[in-house]
């Protein structure tokens, strides 16, 4: 149904440093005049969500003394996906079960963690269980600080002692909706959005402001109009209502759930925000007699005091392929032929990289960063994508597959993109892979290819492209396709975590590597940078956390980077050593002999891929080091209680649900499983 030592500081650097850093306070990116901290208060690092550090103490020079200052391992089971937090010396992260924890920024010594027990709700909605693993983190305000839980809860802490202060319910799990993404934090108040849109329930997405003081509801922007006339009742929701026909408002409730990212501009007091596409997939289906179904796939510009709609720009008008807007969403000043633009940028899944006017809304520019077949090109003058009939998977004759360009999962996903107003460079963490679709429907899979039209390709790529005029500026390969997101710094530098466990930085202006660690553990967050007493630190969360990981934990890391979740931090003078995590231990447990035919291992198959897969992986690998075991692993006392965990639910508590199959359909699963430990068991 449901369809993660030391050398000299550089006289330069030093020169850089007195110049710009201490001076820099734009932004909220405050100084503390106790603390003489530089800080990273929100997840964008500041509110142009550009996720840019104006620190220059580490720079294209001095990079190459950049030293591991301290290292703490989080105690959260898979790892963490987001960009921390960073206020007054204090960092501030949440990971998976929405577990937060604020650290010493100077000795990442835990200073307080807070668990909002969302365990209790899988009992009910096991597809939570692998939602909240998900998480995408926090935010910090007024010395409060805001999480959300996957079970659609808005809590507000203490952010000094992690004492709580208020909860609210802010959707209902049992209508399909549901929290991954963080709430974000301006003007006096929280706004957050929700998921579910890939459910067949009613859901209805919509955007909540609530106020930071007390909790109260604000105001509630919805993204798609009601099946019922009277409930439209604002000029937005009347002007949504004319672009839908059919009976999916009724049914399905329409779908568009803004499920990650906003951007809150305190210059014109106005919240971006992205948008879903919707239960059907196919437009046809959805809305049979055409209409665009506003607001899906947009970007969505409403008044952050009353939530009145101001603007939208639809990437997708005729989404079919789930193609979400809801990717970071950054702002930046631009020139355009002697004309400066105060630009909005975003990257969707859907492969163009688009610039648009944030007052208006109109399309400026638009540059492809990645392989696509589902359109041409978008037309500038229409705003509209041209569509190309390559994508068309609803044509493909039965028993033939086709490659849809972008996957369904996007070749731009939560891992945020970032911009560099010193290069004018927008950088892409890219996903350039197509999904397999066959005529029968229903069979799709991401497909990595080392060669596309008889030249070698990528499916991993960290791209910088030009938001003027759409161009690759340029583009560097990377081995495993779902990579961390991005951090820029005025010392023209760009940051990322890989998947394969590596923290490096690159130079902004022409990508060349310049420094790199092996972490030992997959990277999926981005890095934040702050100083502390003068002295600046890049700071990342590895261990690979997200979603994705648990369906296709061999796009997700590389056997070297099977470690734990820890937050690091660099620095110029960092002289602490990275203890290398013990070797995953890939050798087999005793385990019982397969003993039955190959009709039973094939249909232990086929409900594996229907009722497991979802959480232990495609073909049961997920030899990850996180929460969900590796079943091919399994040693001979979980062979023995199968049933138990499996049918009668001894696990529950941990998420593993209890799931209705007959004990001869368990026994098959059991089976195909250990079919799956003895093909490991041949290949040693
Ligand atoms: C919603 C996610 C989810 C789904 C779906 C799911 N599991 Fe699990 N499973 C888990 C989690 C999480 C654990 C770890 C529980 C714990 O830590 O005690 C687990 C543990 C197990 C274990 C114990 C393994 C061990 O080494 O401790 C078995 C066996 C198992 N699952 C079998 C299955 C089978 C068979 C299916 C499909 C029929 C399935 N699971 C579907 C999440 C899931």
């Amino acid at each position: 149904m449901l369809k993660t030592t030391q050398i000299a500081i550089s006289i330069l650097a030093l020169l850089i440093w007195s110049t710009t850093a201490l001076a820099t306070s734009d932004n909220g990116r405050t100084q503390n005049a106790s603390t003489g901290a530089t800080n990273w208060p929100l997840k964008g690092g500041d509110s142009s969500g550009q996720h840019y550090s104006p620190l220059a103490q580490v720079n294209t020079e001095s990079v190459e003394a950049l030293s591991l200052a301290w290292a703490t391992n989080i105690p959260i089971p898979d790892g963490v996906a987001t960009t921390p937090i960073v206020i007054d010396g204090v960092a501030y992260l949440s990971g998976a079960y929405s577990i937060v924890l604020a650290v010493d920024a100077k000795t990442g010594e835990i200073l307080w963690s807070y668990d909002p027990d969302v365990r209790k709700a899988f009992d009910e909605q096991a597809s939570l269980s692998w939602l909240a693993r998900a998480n995408r983190g926090i935010a910090v305000a007024d010395g409060k600080l805001f999480l959300t839980t996957v079970d659609c809860r808005l809590i507000a802490l203490d952010a000094a002692k992690g004492a709580h202060l208020w909860t609210k319910q802010t959707c209902d799990t049992s209508a399909g909706y549901f929290i991954t993404d963080s709430p974000y934090v301006g003007g006096g108040k929280v706004f957050l959005g929700n998921g579910g849109s890939e459910s067949e329930l009613k859901g209805r997405g919509y955007v909540s402001a609530y106020s930071s003081d007390s909790g109260e509801l604000l105001w509630r922007f919805y993204i798609v109009p009601s099946d019922k006339a009277e409930e439209n009742d604002t000029p937005a929701l009347k002007m949504a209502a004319k672009t839908w026909s059919g009976d999916t408002l009724a049914k399905h409730g329409g779908g568009g759930h803004s499920w990650n990212e906003m951007t809150y501009d305190p210059a014109s007091n106005l919240l971006f925000f992205g948008t879903s596409g919707a239960y059907p997939y196919r437009h046809a289906e959805r809305s049979p007699l055409g209409g665009d179904n506003l607001f899906l796939s947009s970007i969505v510009a409403v008044n952050a005091d009353t939530g009145a709609y101001e603007w939208h720009y639809q990437t997708v008008d005729k989404d079919s392929w789930d193609y979400n807007a809801t990717m970071n969403i950054v702002l930046a000043d631009l020139s355009f032929k002697d004309e400066q633009r105060e630009t909005l940028l975003i990257a969707p899944k859907n492969g163009f990289h688009y610039t648009l006017d944030r007052h208006t809304g109109e399309l400026l520019a638009v540059g492809k960063f990645a392989k696509t077949n589902w359109a041409t090109h978008i037309d500038l003058e229409t705003g509209k994508p041209v569509y190309d009939p390559a994508g068309e998977y609803w044509n493909i004759p039965k028993g033939e597959k086709a490659l849809i360009w972008p996957n369904m999962w996007g070749s731009h996903g939560w891992n945020p993109m970032a911009f560099h107003p010193g290069t004018g460079l927008s950088y892409i963490p890219v996903v350039d892979a197509p999904a397999e679709m066959s005529g029968d429907g229903e069979n799709e899979a991401i497909v990595l290819l080392s060669e596309v039209d008889g030249r070698p390709h990528s499916p991993g790529k960290l791209v910088a492209i030009d938001p003027v005029n759409g161009r690759v500026r340029w583009s560097v390969n990377r081995d495993l396709p779902f990579n961390g997101g991005l951090l820029t710094t005025a010392g023209n530098l760009v940051f990322q975590g890989t998947a394969t466990g590596h923290f490096e930085a690159l130079a902004a202006d022409t990508g060349e590597q310049l420094w790199s660690v092996q972490t030992g553990s997959a990277i999926n967050a981005a890095s934040a940078s702050y100083a502390i007493d003068g002295i600046q630190y890049v700071l990342i969360p590895i261990g690979a956390g997200g979603g994705l990981q648990f369906q296709y934990p061999e796009m997700h890391s590389s056997v070297a980077s099977k470690g734990p979740t820890r937050l690091l931090a660099f620095s110029l003078q960092g002289d602490a050593q990275l203890v290398a995590s013990p070797p995953v231990d890939l050798s087999l447990p005793d385990q019982p002999k397969l003993d039955t035919s190959a009709d039973v291992v094939a249909l232990g198959a086929s409900l594996y891929k229907e009722a497991c897969k979802y959480c232990h992986g495609n073909n049961a690998v997920a030899r990850f080091g996180g929460s969900v075991p590796d079943l091919r692993y399994a040693d001979a006392t979980i062979h023995a209680q199968w049933d138990a965990i499996v049918l009668g639910g001894s696990k529950r508590a941990n998420g593993m649900p209890l799931i209705e199959l007959t004990a001869e359909q368990s026994a098959a699963v059991r089976n195909y499983v250990l079919s799956l430990s003895e093909e490991i068991r041949r290949s040693h």
